[in-house]
Parts: C-alpha cells; structure tokens; sequence
C-alpha cells in the first residue's frame, strides 16, 4: 500500500525491512571506531497536504505517540486547505574571526574594496555546488567586541543548492582566510560555518477551524483553541516552559531530520539560537494566534540548513529510501516539510496538554514497551498492552507488570 502510494520498489522495502540496515563497510566509512549499529523504527506520519500536495512523512523516533499526534493535527487541517509553506534559497554563511587588526573600519572597507576578487577566489575552489551555479554570492563584513578584543567577522554567503553544504562552506573559509589576513593585517583564527542560517529559512502557516479543534468527548472547538493560546503564551513568557514546547516542535523536526539523513544537530542548533536572536530572549519557535472567524492560525519560522545531494542523504540506504517516499526535489521543499510537520507537532502537544493531558493517549501507545520492559514476550506484549488501554487505572510499570503476571496465571 504504502509502496503503491510513493512509488516504491521491492529493494526500497528491502530496505526497509532490514533492521539491522547499515552494512559494517558503510558504517566504518561514516565514523571512527565503530563497533556495531543501532536501529530505531521508521513510523509514517499521514495526512500531510502541503502546498497542495499529499506527502507522507517519515520519522526517526523512539518515543511512541509522537507519529500519532502530528497525523492527527494534520488531518484536522486538511479542510483548509493544509499547510503553505515558503522557503529561502539555500543561502549558507561560513565565517572567517579575524584578530589584531588596528584600524576596524580600515580593514573592512578593505575587504570589501577586494571584494570581487575574494568571490573569484572562493569560487575557485574545485566543488559541485559551484560548478552547478552556487558558490559564494557576497561577502559582508561584521564589528565584534569582545573579551580577546575587537574582531572583523567576515561572512562569505554562499549558495549551496541542494546541498547542506557544510563541507563546502568550511573548505572556502579556509581558503580564502590567507587573503583575509593579508588584506586585514590581522589574524586570522576560525574559519567554520554558521548553523544560525538565517538566510535559509523555512516558513510554514497552517489554520484549524474551531470544529476541526472539538473532540469526540465533547470538548467545543473554541474552548480548546483558547487553551491552546494559552498554552503557547506561557511558552512565550517562560523560558522553562519554551523549552519543552521547543522540544515537542523538534520531537519532529529532529525526527524527520534523522529520516532523511540530515545533521539533525546542525538544524536543532538553527532552531533554537534563531528563538533567541529574532526574540531577543528565548521564546516559542511557533506563533499562534486566531484569526477574525476564530480559527486558529499556526506559523513557524526557522532556519533549516538540510539538503538532498551529499552526506548520509545518499550514502545512509534507510535515508535514501526515506527520501524517496518523501518526494521532495528540492533541499527547499524538504526544508519546507520539516517545518510543517514541526508546527503539527507542536499543535498536537499544546492541545493534548491543555484538555486531558498527554499522559492517557502516551501512555496507552507506550503500554507495548512498558510491557516488554517487564517482560513480556511475543503475544503477551499485545495482551498486556490491551488489558492496561481497558483498565481504568494509570498506566504505570508495576501496574503492567502485575498485569503480565495475572495473565501468566491464567
Ligand atoms: C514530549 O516529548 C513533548 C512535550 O513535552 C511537548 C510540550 O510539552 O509541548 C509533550
């Protein structure tokens, strides 16, 4: 079915199937030192409509109830349409530090009367990006104080297509810092990549109408849309609260990330820095607000530094798969996805949190591995599970674990 619906091929399900899926020559290839791998489940989030276009969505997770909840948020929005999203070309900065300069505003003028030549010579470099039309774009210089003393922070802003480019970037930093030393007089010490990419940013708006927000058990639309704001005003004014409310956005975005073979880190560090210096403090990465007809109206804006040539997206054949299923062309379109699935996920938490709790759906999906944990074994795990989603007490380890017991007696 799901091979039908993303044009999979039986080497895709292989894949798939294959749990222990990374070969040990692969994996000696991606780090040091390995001593083995290490599987964790690929669930499918559905009912993704984004910019028209149906997508299901894969994710990376170990945390049950998570694939469930952002399904869900997306299905309630399909009446309107699903999610819109807007995405930056994939414009990366590297930075160059630049120390012991006498005359700060000589050496940038410098720098930017050599500017033409320093582009030449970042492009010079022997990579696919360029060679394809990317490469560096412009170069813009920056004023630091700071406790080692002033510093010139020279910002190469390159174009790196479909790819993450982080290679990139740090092999033109490198190369062009001779030159930025000899035209600054000064001396140079980092030369690395930003992840605060913010001229690579993914945008998404999605609206859910007060009758899509009810719930079966009666709860109306518009009592839970204004929880749900007021769920994400205490993100806004809590730093505690932000970042938990962040971390349900990234149980996501992260997982999405890892899918498709993405450095997810590189993403969570754009996401998070990005809260703190659009808002001056740390805050929500999402907005929600309701609009004149009382929908409410979700959007997120973040940087999203992913790509869809190079890295584990074409070495990982898990990622490759994912990708596929996924269908995006684009390193924008995949940056898209990201940020919907990012901001269905939120909705899913705040909604869950501000009616009954997220602990009664959780823990019912993660009754399974409460039951193996205290060791179930084959059907059993499926019995016990059942027994703990009909009892009417909380679900908790010795509470199942009596419940295995029980059923061993039987
Ligand atoms: C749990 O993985 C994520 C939540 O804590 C997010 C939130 O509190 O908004 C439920």
């Amino acid at each position: 079915m799901v091979a039908e619906l993303a044009d999979l091929d039986e080497s895709d399900l292989d894949t798939w199937a294959a749990t222990g899926e990374l070969s040990e020559e692969v994996a000696e290839h991606m780090i040091e030192n390995v001593v083995g791998t290490m599987s964790l489940p690929i669930g499918l989030a559905t009912n993704f409509i984004i910019d028209g276009s149906h997508f299901l969505i894969p994710y990376v997770i170990e945390e049950s109830s998570v694939v469930a909840a952002a399904s869900n948020m997306a299905k309630r929005c399909i009446g309107t349409g699903g999610f819109r999203t807007n995405c930056d070309a994939s414009i990366m900065i590297a930075q160059v530090q630049i120390l012991g300069v006498s005359d700060i505003a000589a050496a940038i003028e410098a720098v930017y009367a050599n500017k033409a030549e320093l582009i030449e010579e970042c492009n010079s470099l022997d990579s696919t990006i360029v060679k394809l039309g990317g490469g560096c774009k412009d170069i813009v210089c920056r004023s630091l104080d700071s406790d080692s003393g002033p510093m010139v922070v020279v910002h190469l802003l390159v174009d790196c297509l479909d790819a993450m480019g982080a290679n990139a970037l740090n092999t033109m930093a490198e190369l062009i810092a001779p030159s930025l030393g000899r035209i600054t007089g000064g001396k140079v010490n980092l030369r690395i990549m930003s992840n605060l990419a913010t001229h690579r940013m993914a945008r998404v708006e999605a609206k859910w109408t007060p009758d899509s927000m009810a719930d079966s058990r009666g709860g109306n639309g518009e009592g839970i849309i204004q929880g749900i704001i007021e769920a994400y005003n205490f993100a806004c004014a809590d730093p505690y609260r932000a970042a938990t409310h962040n971390k349900g956005v990234m149980n996501a975005i992260s997982a999405v990330a890892v899918a498709c073979g993405q450095d997810w880190r590189a993403v969570e560090a754009g996401c998070h820095s990005w809260v703190a210096y659009d808002q001056g403090k740390y805050g929500s990465m999402t907005r929600w607000n309701v609009d004149e007809e009382g929908n409410l109206v979700g959007t997120m804006e973040c940087p999203m530094a992913v790509g869809i040539v190079g890295g584990a997206s074409k070495v990982h054949p898990v990622a490759k798969t994912n990708l596929k299923l996924l269908g995006v062309n684009s390193a924008q379109e995949l940056a898209g996805v990201l940020a919907c699935a990012g901001l269905a996920q939120n909705l899913g938490a705040l909604r869950a949190l501000s009616t009954s709790g997220i602990q009664s759906g959780h823990m019912k999906l993660h009754a399974e591995n409460m039951a193996i944990s205290a060791g179930a074994e084959g059907e059993e795990v499926g019995q016990v599970a059942e027994i703990m989603r009909q009892s009417n007490s909380p679900i908790t380890q010795s509470a199942v674990a009596e419940a295995l017991a029980k059923l061993r007696l039987q």
